[in-house]
C-alpha cells in the first residue's frame, strides 16, 4: 500500500547556496502513467554539481521551482499499464532530476536495472559512468600512458583512478589528506600527491619530466593551470569540472592565451559533460556493474550517514567542505 503523499527537495528559487535554495515540500503520490514506474528511493547520490543545479545552470530558461537531486537507486513499487521491462520489486536507478525525494516517478525508459539498491551500485551511476566515458571516449585512453586524476579520492575520481589502472596505465592522483592518500594507494594509484604536503607542479616536473599523457581534471583554478603546464607532447586534458569555482565568481586571469602552450606540445583540452553522452550511459553502467560484481572495481562510499530529505543540504555542504572521501550518499529507505 503506497502512501498518499511523499516528501521531496526542490529549489524554490535559484541559488548556488544549496541550503538557501532548497525547500522540503510534500506532494501527492499519483499512480504512474502508462509508460511510467514509481520507485521507492533507497539512496540518493550527492554530486558536486548539486550547487549548479540549485543555481539553475542545468535548466537554462526554466523558472523555479525545480526538483533537486541528480540520481537515486531504489525499488519499483508501481508500474504503468504499458510498462513491460520492469515489475514491482525490481531494483532500478535513475539519473534524471528529482533524486532527493522519497518516491520518484519516471518514464520507464529513463530507468536502468541494477542487481541491488546499494550505495556502491549508486556510485556507479553518475560518478562511475562519467569516469568511464571521460577517460575512454573523450580522453581516448590507451595503455602504458601516464594518467593524472585530480580530486582522485572523490566520487568520480576514485573510478577514474581504477579504470586507468585497469587499462594498464601509470596513475597519479591528487588529494588533500592522509586518509584519502591511503584510500588511493589501496585503489592502486601509483603516485599519490597530497597537495597540502607536496607541490603538484614540482612533483610532476621532477618525477614525470616527459609530462602527463592524459589528465582527468575536476578541480580547476591553479591546479588546472599546473595540469596544462605538465601535459606531454600529444597530451589530452579532459575537463570534467571546476569545483573550486562552483561557490564563487569565476577567477579572472590575465596570462598569454592558451594556444601557445597547446600548440607547442600538440596537446588538446576536451570538455566532457555527461548529459551530452546520455545514450552511452546504460552500456557503460552495465560494464561497470559487471566489473564491480566481479570484484575488479571497488566502489568507495563515504562513511558519514545522512538520512532523508532533512539532511540533504548537510550532505551537499559536507561534499563541498572537501573532507569527504569516495561517494557521498543520502539514505532514504536503505
Ligand atoms: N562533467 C560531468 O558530467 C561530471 C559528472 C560528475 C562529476 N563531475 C565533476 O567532477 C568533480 C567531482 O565531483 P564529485 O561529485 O565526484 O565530488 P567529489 O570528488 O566526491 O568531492 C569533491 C572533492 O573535490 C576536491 N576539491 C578540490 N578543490 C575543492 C574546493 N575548492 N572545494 C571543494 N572540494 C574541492 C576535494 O577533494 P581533495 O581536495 O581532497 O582532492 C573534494 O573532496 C566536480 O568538478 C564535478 O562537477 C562532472
Amino acid at each position: 500500500m503506497l502512501p498518499k503523499t511523499y516528501r521531496k527537495v526542490i529549489a524554490s528559487h535559484f541559488s548556488s547556496h544549496f541550503r538557501e535554495a532548497a525547500t522540503i515540500v510534500e506532494a501527492e503520490l499519483l499512480p504512474p502513467a502508462a509508460h511510467e514506474i514509481t520507485v521507492r528511493n533507497h539512496y540518493a547520490g550527492v554530486n558536486a554539481t548539486d550547487v549548479n543545479i540549485s543555481a539553475g545552470s542545468y535548466t537554462p530558461g526554466s523558472q523555479p521551482p525545480i526538483d533537486l537531486g541528480a540520481e537515486m537507486v531504489g525499488e519499483v513499487v508501481a508500474v504503468g499499464e504499458k510498462v513491460t521491462e520492469f515489475k514491482v520489486g525490481d531494483y532500478v536507478t535513475t539519473n534524471s532530476l528529482g533524486g532527493y525525494a522519497e518516491y520518484v516517478t519516471v518514464r520507464s525508459r529513463y530507468a536502468m536495472p541494477v542487481p541491488e539498491a546499494t550505495p556502491e551500485v549508486l556510485s556507479l551511476v553518475i560518478s562511475g559512468t562519467t569516469a568511464a566515458i571521460g577517460l575512454k571516449v573523450t580522453g581516448e585512453m590507451r595503455t602504458n600512458e601516464t594518467v593524472l586524476v585530480t580530486a582522485a579520492a572523490g566520487g568520480t575520481g576514485q573510478f577514474a583512478v581504477q579504470l586507468a589502472k585497469l587499462a594498464g596505465n601509470q596513475v597519479i592522483g591528487t588529494c588533500s589528506s592522509e586518509d584519502k592518500a591511503e584510500l588511493l594507494r589501496q585503489l592502486g594509484c601509483d603516485r599519490v600527491i597530497n597537495y597540502r604536503q607536496e607541490d603538484v607542479g614540482a612533483v610532476l616536473k621532477a618525477e614525470y619530466p616527459r609530462g602527463v599523457d592524459l589528465v582527468y581534471e575536476s578541480v580547476g583554478g591553479q591546479l588546472f593551470d599546473t595540469c596544462v603546464d605538465n601535459l606531454a607532447v600529444r597530451g589530452r586534458l579532459v575537463i570534467i569540472g571546476y569545483i573550486s569555482e562552483y561557490l564563487s565568481a569565476p577567477e579572472m586571469v590575465t596570462r598569454p592565451r592558451i594556444y601557445r602552450t597547446l600548440l607547442s606540445k600538440s596537446a588538446t583540452l576536451r570538455g566532457m559533460f555527461l548529459l551530452h553522452f546520455i545514450k552511452q550511459v546504460p552500456e557503460q553502467m552495465a560494464e561497470l556493474v559487471k566489473l564491480y560484481t566481479a570484484g575488479k572495481l571497488q566502489a568507495a562510499v563515504d562513511g558519514r550517514t545522512f538520512r532523508g530529505v532533512e539532511q540533504v543540504a548537510d550532505a551537499v555542504e559536507y561534499l563541498h567542505s572537501g573532507r569527504s572521501s569516495g561517494k557521498v550518499v543520502v539514505t532514504f529507505a536503505g
